[in-house]
């Protein structure tokens, strides 16, 4: 982690450096410790799905702030975030926190799974399993699963990779912290493949629907 740091904080500032000139006014408002995190969440902030590096942009603050305390304090277990929270002070993950709420997401969403996956995934999130007691996504997340208030973040724009992670994570109990333990208990009643199938056609949603073409339940 240590070596890791020393290689990238100097390659970012030297690319926040080169961009000076040409950066937008959102920029300005980056606090200095933002130069730290953009090699894995990009300096536009919808991370690298691949990588399963999250999105933050436009994420809710307290979500934001909340989650930089589970992981120094071990709530959520991850050892990249782990690393790169611990260092932090109560007013960084404050300020971290407004800058990445405030940056508008954007970016496009991967591409749509076919077949049998796709309507599963699709059942998943509009309409639950009421069978094996998982209920719909979108009861939570709101419509479209642009997220709603403070407490139930986005699930738009975060990749399929990042979302099955999470789900894993509840399941075996590396992330906790979630009011009520709300995901715990849904994610235990999900199958794998039930969890793979929600995560691709979540991530291959828009990132934000008109209100008039919100999905119904
Ligand atoms: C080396 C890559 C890397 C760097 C650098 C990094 N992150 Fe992360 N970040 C991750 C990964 C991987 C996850 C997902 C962890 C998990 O699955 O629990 C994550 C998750 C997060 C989350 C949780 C997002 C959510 O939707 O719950 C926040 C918040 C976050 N990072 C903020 C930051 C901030 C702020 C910085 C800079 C101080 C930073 N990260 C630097 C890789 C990185
Ligand atoms: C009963 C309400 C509820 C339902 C239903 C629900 N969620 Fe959640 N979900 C939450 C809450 C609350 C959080 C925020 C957890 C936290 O703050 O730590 C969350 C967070 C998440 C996250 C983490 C997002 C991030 O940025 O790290 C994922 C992924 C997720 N939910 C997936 C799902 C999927 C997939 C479904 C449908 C199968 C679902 N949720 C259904 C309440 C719910």
């Amino acid at each position: 982690m240590r070596q890791f740091k020393t290689i990238r904080r100097p390659l970012a500032l030297a690319m926040l450096g080169g961009l000076f000139i040409a950066v937008p006014a959102s920029w300005a408002a980056a606090p200095p410790e933002a130069a730290s995190c953009i090699a894995c969440h990009g300096a536009d902030g919808m991370g690298n799905a691949a990588a399963g590096y999250p999105r933050l942009a436009g994420l809710p603050q307290q979500y934001l702030a909340d989650q930089l305390h589970y992981f120094a304090d071990g709530t959520r277990n991850n050892a990249i975030m782990s690393g790169m929270a611990k260092p932090l002070t109560a007013p960084q993950v404050t300020a971290l926190a407004a800058y990445y709420a405030k940056l508008k997401p954007s970016g496009k969403p991967s591409p749509m799974p076919t077949g049998a996956a796709a309507t599963e995934g699709e059942r998943l999130a509009l309409r639950g399993d009421w069978e094996h007691g998982i209920p719909a996504c979108i009861r939570c997340h709101g419509p479209g699963a642009v997220g709603v208030g403070a407490n139930f973040p986005p699930l738009v724009g975060q990749s399929a990779v990042y979302i099955e992670a999470q789900i894993k994570a509840w399941k075996d109990g590396s992330r906790r912290g979630d009011p009520l333990g709300m995901m715990h208990t849904v994610a235990l009643r999900m199958t794998d493949a039930q969890t793979q199938d929600v995560a691709r056609w979540l991530a291959a949603q828009p990132l934000a629907l008109s209100k008039t073409s919100a999905a119904k339940p």
